[in-house]
């Protein structure tokens, strides 16, 4: 059974509309990150090979789930193949390798979504969708898909013959729409995932370190007292990132916040008591940038 706050994916398998993101969160720091988003309410947590925190996160997971008392089923756990070894791009036989890995990380015989992270294996990634396909096939993965995906390259692992993608994880938020792409993933039933659903916020990704693409004229804009999404979080009477998560929510996106600050985890899970009405819908559509800016320089979607 669905409930509102969860939606489901085409295997039937029912993913939290809020999942807790674990990007840029040491490994060092990421168990008791997850053991707090655990009992904070989350039952959805992100992670990726890539992000090189799997152990902290399983760690986490176990001490979470112990003390909340939930069982293996009531967490969803996603993970993510990178696609490149440091000279190429991974075979068949090394995704499978990746998958292991990463379930041995997390101290897991299965995870709920397995995603291939990026398009940048391109001479392999029919050979990595396939593997994936198995993982899903043998039960080790719940459900499979992809990230950074344009409808390219779906069609792609479709003409090919292969399974078409459970989800899709983009950056999806007010700046960056991808209305196109979204209705591709409606019309193939594909759930879009959100990723950088705070990327407006002035407080995203200001760490030393935390990279990406937004510049400073971007990060002095959202600044300002009167910046729109200011003014439309103060009508609803929510937070700045509550309206930004709210507005993915609404449009039927899982979204996946980090943050280890107590009280920003607390209102990030808390985004369903207002409902944008239609007025401010079409207003915030007339705010869409374009492509995302979470990767930098890299359009992560855009190559061949
Ligand atoms: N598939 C992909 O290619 C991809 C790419 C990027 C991200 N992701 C996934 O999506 C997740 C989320 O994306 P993201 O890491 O870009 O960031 P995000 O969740 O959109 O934003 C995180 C940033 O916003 C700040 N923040 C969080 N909650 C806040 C609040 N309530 N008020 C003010 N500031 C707040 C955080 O600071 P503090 O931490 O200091 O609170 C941090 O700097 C990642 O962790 C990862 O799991 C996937």
């Amino acid at each position: 059974m669905t409930t509102p706050h969860e939606r489901e994916l085409t295997t039937g398998v029912q993913i939290p509309l809020v999942g807790f993101g674990t990007f840029l969160i040491p490994d060092d720091q990421a168990a008791l990150a997850v053991e707090n988003a655990l009992a904070t309410g989350y039952r959805h947590v992100d992670t990726a090979e890539v992000y090189e925190n799997e152990r902290g996160v399983g760690e986490g997971l176990r001490r979470g789930m112990q003390q909340a008392g939930l069982k293996r089923d009531d967490v969803f756990i996603t993970t993510k193949l990178w696609p490149l070894t440091q000279e190429r791009n991974k075979t068949s036989h090394e995704t499978v390798r990746s998958l292991d890995e990463s379930l041995e990380g997390l101290g897991l015989e299965q995870v709920d979504l397995y995603l291939i992270h990026a398009t940048f294996g391109r001479e392999q990634r029919l050979e990595q969708w396939a593997a994936l396909a198995e993982a899903y096939k043998s039960g080790r993965a719940r459900a499979i898909g992809v990230s950074n995906f344009n409808s390219s390259h779906i069609d792609e692992l479709v003409e090919a013959g292969l399974p078409v993608p459970h989800a899709n994880q983009i950056e999806l938020h007010p700046w960056s729409q991808k209305p196109g792409l979204v209705s591709y993933l409606a019309e193939k039933a594909i759930t879009p995932i959100a990723y950088s659903s705070l990327a407006p916020l002035s407080t995203w990704r200001t760490a030393p370190g935390h990279s990406s693409g937004k510049t400073q004229e971007m990060r002095t804009e959202g600044e300002q007292s009167d910046s729109p999404f200011k003014k439309l979080a103060q009508k609803y009477g929510v937070s700045e990132a509550q309206f930004l998560l709210g507005w993915g929510v609404q449009n039927g996106y899982p979204v996946l916040p980090k943050s280890t600050n107590p009280d920003r985890m607390r209102q990030n899970l808390d985004i369903f008591s207002f409902r944008i009405d239609d007025a401010d819908v079409d207003y915030i559509r007339g705010l869409d940038r374009g492509p995302g800016l979470a990767w930098g320089e890299v359009d992560p979607t855009t190559s061949a």
